[in-house]
């Protein structure tokens, strides 16, 4: 079977295609997709949370091989746990020794962790076609910590038409200090069909 690429990612539908995909994607994730597209949406997620001066402990959701992670270390940034629905793309993450826990959790349920643990919350890729939808924000909030500043991208082609916009309006007094940065997710070198795709990258804390 070749390898899973993008268009496989966005045309996802359950959790349980996203358990498939990335149990055959893991192996080739890094140098197959994320090096050869110029992948930069982790890098610029972990800026983004440490400029706004993001402390862990961090939980990163989504966290896959661990890019968004690598970029947090470099930052000084830690400690940082990893969440995923894919064992095999954790295993790619715990190899390199970026995390200091990681837990196999659909993000669509409710979560098996307790409340306002956790410092700062990241993700890059995972709100997006065929992933992870608004849902996801209300356990989120619950497992962060009174303050804790969110970092997490929303593909731009979904922010409105999943219901990210209409989420985060009703979030209300639950949230503060929105802001939503657009990024490229790609490098210049990136498949034409998706060079252009942008991002959004919701910053905001837990009131
Ligand atoms: C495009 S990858 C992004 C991985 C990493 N954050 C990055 O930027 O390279 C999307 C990740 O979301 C995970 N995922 C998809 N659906 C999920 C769900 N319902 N719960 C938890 N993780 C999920 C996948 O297993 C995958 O690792």
């Amino acid at each position: 079977m070749d390898d899973p690429d993008l268009e496989d990612a966005y045309g996802l539908k359950t959790p349980e295609d996203s358990i498939r995909l990335y149990r055959d994607w893991s192996e080739s994730y890094d140098e197959g997709f994320a090096a050869t597209q110029g992948y930069r949406l982790p890098a610029a997620v972990a800026e983004a949370f440490a400029a706004e001066g993001g402390a862990g402990p961090v939980l990163d959701v989504g966290a896959g091989t661990g890019l968004l992670a690598a970029r947090l270390a470099e930052l000084g940034v830690g400690p940082v746990e990893a969440a995923d629905i894919s064992p095999e793309m954790l295993a790619r993450a715990e190899a390199k020794g970026l995390y200091r826990a990681t837990h196999v959790l659909d993000l669509t349920g409710p979560l098996p962790l307790a409340d306002g643990l956790y410092g700062g919350i990241t993700s890059s890729g995972t709100f997006t076609h065929g992933h992870v939808g608004p849902e996801a924000l209300d356990e989120l909030l619950r497992i962060a910590a009174p303050g804790a500043l969110f970092a997490l991208s929303i593909n731009a082609e979904v922010y409105e038409s999943s219901g990210f916009a209409e989420k985060l309006a009703a979030l209300g007094e639950a949230i503060t200090d929105l802001d939503l940065p657009e990024v490229a997710i790609y490098g210049p070198g990136a498949d034409p069909a998706h060079r252009g795709d942008r991002a959004l990258i919701a910053l905001f804390r837990k009131a």
